[in-house]
């Protein structure tokens, strides 16, 4: 029998595999929603902690909602004994994403509900997960320095005790609003590639910890999250604001890709780029000197590329260029940039594994075999 060649569709480009009331990705208009809501508008109103309530539970929270909400992101802040042992015996030695993946699968053992399959349960468990991985990574990059873990603070918001965390003291205001809002930015994004693996892993019915450390694993890459590190790393590998055009122009004649831009579904302008590009915008005028270079080198880098790529082939920011400088106004270490995607994205992986498990089907592809049958086999001494 001649075996027909399927249609193969790599990378799954352009397929659906479920349906979603959680976010709308247009990526022909630029536009994002969360549960209907504009990016823009949620970005300028809401606090991380709101914008994981509207994605988990589908709706904007009555303060009442809110404030319980808060409540049970606070009462998960502090870190187990031995998970902050784990990280220490992993600082210096792995890739701050190893550490956080390893870190919260850990946190499982702590959680009493973790085979409890109710969407009620899984809801509070989003809460724990959600909290826990904010103080991971914020231990982690405490411990990097080698500082001692500090205790949460419950006077704190959620973006403001991740950075009193990593620092030991409290921060400003502003740097404290310019996390959240950069948290608020990643909260969710449809069905990418951790999202897929999270459901992925949790098709199987495995439970919500297992899922969202394979959307950690899934996330780590430089062609998704990884990229902010990237795209910081070649700012300062450019130095100078001068230099920008031909190190992109040798890059780009090296074949080389450009982190930072072009995405999968967006063809144009990411929207939360552009709402990264007004912050960098005052921070131009009011960042430090080393933040304003850096936001020289992105500008100059983002023109140079919306004419070469963005125009012509649809390569355009997305939300891992502008990362790197605001991350630095606040004081991040360039390490914790992805694992704060992470800490940020974690809503939106809790609130796709809750939705779907709500109608499950295992996800089951299929691969076309293109290798050999009915092989004769050699012993061992004949090879
Ligand atoms: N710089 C230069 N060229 C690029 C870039 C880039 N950043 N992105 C895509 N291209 C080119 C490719 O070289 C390819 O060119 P070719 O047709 O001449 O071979 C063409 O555009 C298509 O690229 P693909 O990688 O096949 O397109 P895909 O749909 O897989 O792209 C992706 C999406 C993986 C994000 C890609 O744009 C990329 O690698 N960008 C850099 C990494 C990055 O910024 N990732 C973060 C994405 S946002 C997120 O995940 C949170």
């Amino acid at each position: 029998m001649v075996d027909v060649k399927p249609v193969i569709t790599k990378g799954l480009e352009g397929i659906y595999v479920s349906e979603s009331a959680i976010c709308k990705v247009d990526g022909t208009a630029g536009k994002l929603y969360y549960r209907g809501y504009s990016i823009e508008e949620i970005a300028e109103h809401s606090s991380f902690e709101e914008a994981a309530y509207l994605v988990l539970y589908g709706k904007l929270p009555t303060a009442s909602e809110l404030s319980a909400f808060d409540a049970a992101l606070k009462e998960s802040r502090a870190l187990p004994k031995y998970v902050i042992g784990i990280i220490k015996g992993m600082v210096g030695k792995a890739d701050t994403m190893d550490i956080l993946r390893t870190a919260l699968s850990a946190m499982s053992a702590e959680d009493k509900e973790v085979e409890d399959m109710s969407e009620a349960a899984n809801l509070r468990k989003s809460a724990r997960i959600i909290s826990a991985i904010a103080s991971i990574v914020a231990t982690t990059g405490r411990l990097m320095e080698g500082k001692r873990y500090v205790k949460p603070n419950a006077k704190l918001s959620h973006a403001e005790n991740l950075l009193y965390m990593l620092k030991g003291k409290k921060p400003r205001s502003d740097e404290a609003r310019l996390l959240d809002v950069m948290m608020v930015l990643h909260v969710e994004h449809s069905t990418n590639a951790s999202t897929f693996s999270t459901m992925v892993a949790g098709s199987t019915l495995s439970d919500i910890y297992s899922a969202v450390t394979a959307g950690i694993s899934t996330l780590k890459g430089p062609l998704h999250g990884g990229a902010d590190r990237a795209s910081l790393r070649m700012m300062y590998s450019i130095g100078s604001p001068d230099n920008t055009e031909n190190y992109i122009n040798s890059a780009l004649e090296g074949k080389q890709k450009i982190m930072g831009f072009g995405h999968r579904v967006y063809k144009t302008y990411d929207p939360r780029a552009k709402v990264m590009h007004k912050y960098l915008e005052q921070l131009s005028a009011t960042g430090t000197e080393e933040v304003k270079n850096l936001i020289s080198i992105a500008f100059r880098a983002e023109n140079m590329m919306i004419e070469k790529l963005g125009k012509t082939r649809g390569i355009w920011p997305n939300v891992d260029f502008f990362s790197g400088p605001i991350y630095v106004q606040i004081g991040i270490p360039i390490d914790l940039f992805t694992p704060i995607f992470a800490a940020s994205r974690a809503p939106g992986w809790c609130a796709h594994m809750i939705e779907y498990w709500r109608d499950n089907r295992l996800m089951r592809p299929l691969e076309y075999y293109n290798g050999d049958i009915d092989k004769e086999y050699v012993p061992m001494d004949a090879r």
